[in-house]
């Protein structure tokens, strides 16, 4: 839509960017009179994640603004140049857009065209958006609502943007959502041959969760990128509040290690509330089942028919666990206490690492409960028993280490943290 041009202010003595709208644009005197509104209104908001405006005017039928100089460079250049972005940062730069687009809708405006290259970071580091409303100027004078033509890149555009629907500042959020896709993977979420091949995968089609990136990695940070990118505007976060609460939820917190005695106590709870199925669930199973026992094993299994079939369906015990840890975090023994698993670095644990974390520590359960009933040598059993007890004394171990971390802790990666 123009050329930006670095200035030079000889009044106060200071840097300026000049952009100059394409001459198309500016011989209509429509889009010159729209151009003026937008720029009006744009330059209303101040706000320190905003680029300001200076003034603007028309020099040889050209429509220009002049604005603050941002020596920097934009988020399109440094994914460009560094590739993918580690979380904190990506997430602290879009964390800082959104209050500069919640500071200008407040005022009633809608950026339209959120991407990497309107997004500056200026030699502090601070994010500095460009550009507001100039989307809305070019569009509404192609009468591109109309047409369905895109101007631009479509990249970014929101569905209801692309089919040419009402605009909100949703549209806006959905933007920054697939810029900060752009800066987690290296690339943006739907590409194509044509723009109107892109927009109808942003109408249509799944957001892509590449293997090997932070999508995969960490389910919080992807659930974050679909609801801001969600394909129905209602369904996105309703307001910029919401999206920065839940952007603050995807940084470090720091980690209180919880205490031995507490993580006992969760894992009782627990134990009891699955042993009050999986007990009963033995009892039946003994009467079920009873027959399909061979007979002629040796005395240490004849003797714990009952625990076997216990042990069964104590592999619920594993199953739940996993599902629990991996879902929200805790149990409902971890819940009561105010405990949850975490990564060692602080974030969420996904289902694998539950699933790994919960065998490692119940492993047990689940040789016992699969070839309990097959005759092996005693001398297997003891040995399993005997592994047993070390992961036992494994998980005393938390009581020696600094971060109180048991043995299958130590193995996956995890800590058990009080929750803030
Ligand atoms: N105020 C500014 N200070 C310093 N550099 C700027 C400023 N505004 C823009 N730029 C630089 O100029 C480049 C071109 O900006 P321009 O807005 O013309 O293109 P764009 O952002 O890629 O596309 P669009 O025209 O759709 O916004 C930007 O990528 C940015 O690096
Ligand atoms: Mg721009």
């Amino acid at each position: 839509m123009g050329t930006v041009f670095k200035g030079y202010d000889e009044a106060l003595e200071r840097e300026v960017a000049i952009k100059v709208l394409s001459k198309q644009l500016s011989e209509d005197p429509e889009t010159v009179k729209r151009f003026k509104q937008e720029a009006c209104s744009a330059a209303k908001v101040t706000h320190p994640n905003i680029v300001h405006i200076y003034t603007r005017g028309e020099e040889d039928g050209r429509s220009y603004f002049v604005m603050e100089y941002v020596a920097g460079r934009s988020l399109g250049q440094e994914v460009q140049e560094q590739g993918r972005a580690p979380v904190e940062k990506a997430v602290a730069w879009i964390r800082e857009a959104a209050l500069a687009l919640k500071a200008a809708h407040q005022q009633g405006i809608i950026h339209r065209d959120i991407k990497p290259s309107n997004i500056l970071l200026d030699s502090c580091g601070t994010v500095r958006i460009a550009d507001f409303g100039l989307a809305k100027v070019v569009k509404a004078d192609l009468g591109l609502t109309k047409t369905g033509m895109v101007v631009g890149t479509p990249f970014y555009m929101a569905p209801e943007q692309g089919k040419g629907g009402i605009v909100d500042h949703r549209a806006d959020i959905y933007a920054l959502g697939v810029t900060l896709y752009h800066l987690l993977v290296g690339r943006v979420p739907f590409d194509g041959g044509t723009p109107l091949e892109v927009m109808l995968k942003h109408v249509s089609d799944p957001i892509p969760v590449p293997k090997d990136t932070v999508l995969e990695s960490r389910r919080d940070v992807r659930r974050v990128v679909e609801k801001m990118m969600a394909k129905d505007a209602n369904d996105r976060y309703a307001n910029y509040d919401d999206l920065i609460a839940a952007l603050d939820g995807l940084r470090p917190r720091p980690l209180t290690p919880a205490s031995p005695v507490s993580r006992l106590v969760a894992a009782a709870i627990d134990f009891f509330l699955i042993g009050g199925i999986a007990v009963p669930a033995g009892v039946l199973a003994r009467f079920s089942f009873g027959t399909v026992i061979t007979s002629g094993r040796p005395p240490f299994l004849e003797l714990s028919e009952l625990f076997l079939n216990s042990m069964r369906a104590m592999s619920l015990l594993i199953l739940y666990l996993s599902y629990a840890h991996g879902r929200f975090g805790q149990s409902v023994g971890k819940y009561l206490l105010n405990l949850c698993v975490v990564r060692s670095d602080g974030f969420p644990i996904n289902f694998k690492t539950a699933l790994g974390r919960t065998l490692a520590a119940y492993f047990l359960v689940i040789p016992i409960a699969l070839f309990g009933d097959i005759p092996v040598p005693r001398v297997l059993l003891y040995l399993l028993v005997a592994v047993g007890a070390a992961f036992t004394f494994g998980y005393l171990l938390a009581a020696f280490d600094p971060r109180r971390r048991a043995l299958h802790d130590r193995l996956c990666g995890t800590v058990v943290v009080y929750k803030l």
